[in-house]
C-alpha cells in the first residue's frame, strides 16, 4: 500500500493538441476508498491507466510514496486492475480464474485456496466455482473479473474501471456493500471509476469529480452535495441537479431580475454571477406572502416519495423538490425563496461566494 502521487501528470493522445487528462497534481492517499466520478469521455480510464502503468503520461511524474514509477511497467507496480469489460480465461473454471493472479505470482497453494474461497464467498460465487467462465452470463463474468482484482492481498492499489456495468441493479447494491466490506478488511487503496453518482456516493470515503480531464472537486459525498465548488458538481451530483440562475451583484446586494435575494459577505466585484441552489432547498410561498423571486409554476411531477415543482423565473427554469402531495398548480404565480446558507454564487463556473441573508445588511 502506498500513497499514489501525480505530479503535473497530463496525457494527450494527439501530440499535445488536446488533453484527455489535463496536467494535474493530486495524491491518492493510502488505504482510502475513492470513487472517480465523471461523464463518459472525461478521462477516467486514461487516468487509471496512467496509475497502473498501461499508459506513460505525456507530461509529469507518478510516485508510489517516494518511488518514481513513471517509467515502470504495470507488472513492476503491483497494481490490481479490473477493466470495464471482463477479462477472463473462458475455458478455465471460475476457481482457476480467481486463482490465476496468485498462482502467477507463485503464492503457496494453501494460501491460494484460502484467498479464492474468501473472495468467492464474499462475491457469492461458491455455487459456480467449478463452472467454466464461458458458461456464465455477462453479469456473473463481470463479478468473477472483479474477484480476480480483489484476490491478491499484497498490492499497492486496486483500480476498478466501471466494474459493475452489466450486473443487474439489485445485485449492484449488494456487491458495493461487499466491496466496502473487503476494503475495510484489506485496507487496500481503492479507486472505483464510475459515471454513476449513486454508485460513487454509496461507495466511497471520498469522491473525486473529473470533468474534461480535470479534477473539479474532491470530497465526502455530503460535501459535494451541500457545498459544490463548481457548477459541474452542482448539476452532475443530485437528482435533479442544482438550479442555476443568472443574477447580478450590485454593491453587496445580489439580485435576480428586480428581486433582491440576499447579500454577499465575500468581497465580490459587482457584475453578473450565477446563483446555484439545489431543488431540495428551494422554498415556495404563495405570491406576495414572503420576500422572494416571482416565479410561475409550469408543471408538477408526482414522484411518489416527493414532488418536483417546475417553475420559470423569467425564462429560467427552477425546480423545487417538495413533499409529496404539494398543493401547487400549473400556471400559478408563486414566490421562490433561496435560503442563504444553501445558495452559492458562481463566476466562470467556479464558486466565488455564498449568499448572506438580506437582513444581515443592517439598517438601510
Ligand atoms: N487510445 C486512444 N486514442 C485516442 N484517443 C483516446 C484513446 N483513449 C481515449 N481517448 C480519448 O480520450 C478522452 C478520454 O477518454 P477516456 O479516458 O476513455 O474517458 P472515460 O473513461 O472517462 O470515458 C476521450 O476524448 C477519448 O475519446
Ligand atoms: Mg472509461
Amino acid at each position: 500500500m502506498a500513497d499514489i502521487r501525480l505530479e503535473g501528470v497530463g496525457h494527450s493522445y494527439d501530440g499535445g493538441r488536446t488533453w484527455a487528462v489535463k496536467p494535474m497534481t493530486w495524491t491518492w492517499r493510502s488505504a482510502r476508498a475513492y470513487a472517480l466520478l465523471g461523464p463518459s469521455g472525461c478521462g477516467k480510464t486514461t487516468l487509471l491507466n496512467i496509475i497502473s502503468g498501461l499508459i506513460t503520461p505525456t507530461e509529469g511524474r507518478v510516485f508510489f510514496d517516494d518511488r518514481d514509477v513513471t517509467g515502470v511497467p504495470t507488472r513492476g507496480r503491483d497494481i490490481a486492475q479490473v477493466f470495464q469489460f471482463p477479462v477472463l480465461y473462458e475455458e478455465m473454471s471460475v476457481y482457476d480464474n480467481l486463482a490465476f493472479p496468485l498462482r502467477n505470482r507463485k503464492v503457496p497453494k494453501q494460501e491460494v485456496d484460502r484467498r479464492v474461497r474468501q473472495v468467492s464467498r464474499l462475491l457469492g460465487l461458491d455455487q459456480v466455482l467449478g463452472r467454466r467462465s464461458r458458461r456464465l452470463d455477462a453479469g456473473r463474468q463481470q463479478i468473477v473479473s472483479l474477484g480476480r482484482g480483489l484476490v491478491r492481498s499484497q498490492v499497492a492499489a486496486v483500480l476498478l474501471d466501471e466494474p459493475l456495468t452489466v450486473v443487474d441493479p439489485a445485485l449492484k447494491w449488494t456487491l458495493r456493500s461487499k466491496l466496502k466490506e473487503i476494503h475495510r478488511e484489506t485496507g487496500h487503496t481503492l479507486i472505483y471509476v464510475t459515471h454513476d453518482q449513486t454508485e460513487a456516493l454509496t461507495f466511497a470515503d471520498e469522491v473525486v469529480v473529473l470533468n474534461e480531464g480535470a479534477i473539479v472537486q474532491a470530497g465526502e459525498p455530503s460535501e459535494l452535495f451541500l457545498s459544490p465548488a463548481h457548477e459541474f458538481v452542482g448539476h452532475f451530483i443530485g437528482s435533479p441537479g442544482m438550479n442555476m440562475l443568472p443574477a447580478e451583484v450590485v454593491g453587496h446586494v445580489v439580485r435576480v431580475g428586480a428581486a433582491e435575494v440576499g447579500t454577499t459577505k465575500d468581497d465580490l466585484p459587482p457584475g453578473p454571477v450565477r446563483i446555484g441552489v439545489r431543488p431540495e432547498f428551494v422554498r415556495i410561498a404563495p405570491a406576495g406572502t414572503s420576500p422572494g423571486v416571482p416565479a410561475r409554476v409550469t408543471g408538477i411531477d408526482r414522484m411518489g416519495a416527493y414532488d418536483l415543482v417546475h417553475t420559470l423565473v423569467g425564462e429560467h427554469p427552477v425546480i423545487a423538490k417538495t413533499e409529496a402531495g404539494s398543493p401547487y398548480r400549473p400556471d400559478a404565480a408563486e414566490y421562490l425563496h433561496f435560503p442563504a446558507e444553501r445558495t452559492f454564487l458562481f463566476r466562470d463556473q467556479v464558486r466565488c461566494g455564498s449568499l448572506a441573508p438580506l437582513d444581515g445588511r443592517g439598517p438601510a
